[in-house]
């Protein structure tokens, strides 16, 4: 481990962050993995071929949900303050849109503002290595001091509490994803968030998010997840067939844009425990505009599920439309980009730090839980 001093003028407070080198070789790969769906076991050499009213069916699924993926990105959707819980949106409606456009039209107007006079504009990076690390890896591994994570358990034990709560009344195999997941709000849990704040603000973590990302950036969301051994979404990939799950499973690009995330483990996670893992250097990996957008509007269509009337909706679709952002689980263990991306895939384990920052661009998965439970907290930095 290589102890890197933070540049004190820049930050007076800012920690002397240890921040190690990983312990693999970065991603060799050059692109996001090809898989030739044509000859895949569970899709082109299983499914009947489509007819063309299931092309077109597809096609205007994949237009209409395209259109919504473009407006999200041009509206900067992940740096809007738009309909959010916050926001107290609880609706579309005339009301609702109206509101939502002139808010939108403000910040708008006010950020243009700001870059012109130069009053928006990224922060100056407190920790230089940490920026240099999510720069070329993608994942920076930190640690907080035991106090550090003390403070934080105890400012989001009312949402881990909530989240029990919820839970408890749902029997395993109910709970969907967002069933595990408490969205913290800043008026509901303002201490989660101060808390948060502070000890990212020690690290320099948001500098660095902000530099990294080239804008304002603040810590948009903390949200509290539990993941157990009963959450076996990467497990079964292809239900309705007998094929060995790949190893490959669950690996995936986010389908959001111009934001860093952070995960903080409330307590030890071991490889059973479900830890973060990342391919390291591979949100370097060139995924053009249009195929990162096809990938997104895949996903969001739910087409990327593995159920088999969502595999057929998939197939229905041209060869060139075929790519998701949720890839892994397609991914043949044949497949030679496989032992490129073994290579370099990173399980971040408690003894390589508890807080993870990454680039959710870069190939990753986590909450894998083999045994027992894993609690952990997310944290959206983004412009706020
Ligand atoms: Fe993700």
């Amino acid at each position: 481990m290589t102890t890197i001093d933070s540049l004190s003028d820049a930050a007076p407070n800012a920690r002397a962050a240890a921040i190690g080198e990983l312990p693999i070789p970065p991603y060799r790969g050059t692109s996001i993995p090809e898989i030739d769906y044509d000859a895949h076991p569970a899709y082109g050499l299983m499914l009947p071929k489509p007819t063309l009213a299931e092309r077109l069916q597809s096609l205007k699924v994949f237009a209409r949900t395209f259109a919504f993926v473009t407006i999200r990105r041009i509206v900067d959707y992940e740096n809007m303050p738009l309909l959010t819980k916050e926001a107290g949106f609880t609706g579309l409606n005339a009301a609702t849109a109206w509101r939502l456009i002139s808010l939108y039209a403000r910040i708008r107007t006010s950020r243009m503002i700001g870059s012109l006079t130069g009053a928006r504009r990224p922060a100056t990076p407190a920790n230089p290595a940490l920026l240099n690390k999510i720069k070329s890896d993608g994942i920076v591994c930190l640690n907080l001091t035991a106090d550090e994570l003390d403070q934080i358990r105890t400012a989001t034990k009312p949402a881990f509490d909530k989240l029990d709560e919820r839970r408890v009344h749902l029997p395993p195999e109910k709970r969907k994803f967002d069933d595990n997941v408490y969205w913290c709000t800043r008026s509901a849990d303002p201490n989660a968030f101060a808390t948060v704040d502070a000890v990212f603000k020690r690290y320099g973590v948001a500098e660095a998010a902000s530099a990294y990302l080239g804008r304002p950036v603040g810590v948009k969301h903390v949200n509290a997840q539990i993941n157990d051994q009963d959450l076996a979404f990467w497990r079964r990939v292809f239900p309705d067939t007998q094929l060995a799950d790949p190893w490959g499973s669950y690996l995936h690009i986010d389908a959001t844009y111009g934001m860093l995330k952070c995960a903080i483990y409330i307590h030890d996670i071991g490889p059973d425990g479900g830890p973060f893992c990342y391919i390291r250097g591979s949100q370097n990996a060139k995924v053009g505009r249009f195929e990162g957008m096809v990938r997104r509007t895949i996903d969001f269509a739910g087409f990327s599920s593995r159920k088999p009337e969502a595999r057929k909706k998939f197939m229905a679709l041209p060869a060139f439309l075929r790519k998701k952002a949720d890839f892994g689980g397609d991914l043949p263990d044949d497949s030679p980009e496989v032992p490129r991306l073994r290579e370099g895939h990173f399980a971040a384990t408690s003894n390589y730090g508890n807080c993870i920052l990454f680039d959710g661009n870069g190939i990753h998965r986590g909450g894998m839980v083999n045994n027992g439970e894993r609690r952990c907290l997310f944290i959206i930095l983004a412009e706020i």
